[in-house]
């Protein structure tokens, strides 16, 4: 479906180079992937079929969606925090550099970036601490996209790339100081099967920092309201299980880590006017909330993107990632 196109610079026209037969399969599969939810009473069904068919739903996915996101989101594909007055792509990569001091990573280290994208997250902590870091990813195509950014960038002595599924970590135990994960373990179909990796690969002591996707305390399973944004957040995603806040929690210490620190971030606040535009801002399109003239056109764009279930989401339950910081347990 790529071809060559992983090797252009900008998104949209690598969009415009894609084999138009093989995108439309791909999407056909993606969509027919959602049908049995039609009746309300086969989800759980559907659920679990897309649990075990998670990589080939996540791949349908990011094949179709990474340059849309490269395109009318940014490189870091995912949410941040904004300061008063900062730029959108100054608030993605403060949210990384927040990530990565809070584990302590330094320039000693290497660091595992679980389920990188298109990598400028890596690119962002190899240059704000001075390590190394190995990202993981399981699309191809992104995979291609993460390293040409990094060529571009010289940064390719630092940042690597490789392909594989952050379910069967293919490194050997202890391989890593520190290791994060950005947004993309939402995708596991298991939460616990995925930090259990981690922890494997981690060096005793070493840390793991992720912000995951979960669905807040307010999320209740017996009112249909919230199970339908539940689901729309699935689909719209290509998650095949998004999880309560609490299970994550469960899940992080069952594969061994002692918590040291879960936050939901959209909660703090700093000072009166720290988040007055909310995290959700640039994926409601909402211009009024743009901070400077270039996400006054950023804000035009999403606009043009932006899907249904976003403001459900905010209002009822909210898909609010916690920040949660793992130590690997008998470090001593
Ligand atoms: C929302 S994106 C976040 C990407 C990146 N962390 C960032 O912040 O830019 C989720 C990422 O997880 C990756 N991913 C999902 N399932 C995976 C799996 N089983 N193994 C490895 N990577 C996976 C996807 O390919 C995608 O790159």
């Amino acid at each position: 479906m790529h071809g060559k196109s992983s090797e252009e610079r900008n998104a949209f026209l690598s969009l415009l180079q894609k084999d138009s037969k093989t995108h439309g399969a791909v999407t056909r599969e993606y969509v027919g992937r959602w049908n049995s939810d039609d009746n309300v009473g086969d989800i759980e069904s559907g659920r679990e079929t897309r649990k075990g068919d998670y990589m080939s739903l996540v791949n349908n996915y990011y094949d179709l969606a990474t340059d849309f996101y490269e395109e009318a989101w940014a490189q870091s594909f995912h949410f941040c925090r904004f300061a008063p007055g900062e730029s959108f792509l100054q608030s993605l990569a403060r949210h990384e550099h927040y990530l990565a001091h809070k584990i302590g990573i330094d320039a000693s280290m290497t660091v595992l970036d679980v389920g990188c994208g298109v990598g400028k997250p890596a690119r962002q902590i190899a240059t704000f601490t001075g390590c190394k870091v190995v990202g993981l990813n399981n699309n191809e195509y992104q995979v291609e996209r993460a390293t040409a950014h990094a060529v571009r960038e010289k940064l390719e002595g630092r940042v690597g790339f490789v392909g594989g599924d952050f379910m069967k970590i293919n490194f050997p135990p202890n391989s890593f100081d520190a290791a994060y994960a950005i947004e993309a373990t939402v995708h596991a179909p298991s939460l616990e099967g995925v930090y259990s990796q981690i922890f494997r690969v981690l060096k005793p002591g070493g840390v793991f920092g992720v912000y995951e996707w979960v669905m807040t305390d307010a999320y209740d399973d017996s009112n249909e309201h919230h199970r339908n944004i539940r689901l729309g957040i699935e689909r719209g995603s290509g998650i095949a299980n998004m999880v309560p806040r609490k299970e994550a929690l469960e899940a992080m210490k069952k594969a061994g880590f002692v918590v040291e620190h879960e936050e939901d971030l959209a909660q703090r606040n700093v000072s009166p006017i720290a988040d007055r535009r909310p995290w959700y801002a640039p994926l409601a399109g909402d211009w009024r909330g743009a901070q400077t003239l270039g996400d006054f056109f950023w804000g035009a764009a999403d606009e043009q993107c932006r899907t249904g279930w976003c403001w459900d989401s905010v209002a009822l339950v909210g898909d609010v990632e916690v920040g949660a910081f793992g130590v690997r347990g008998n470090c001593c």
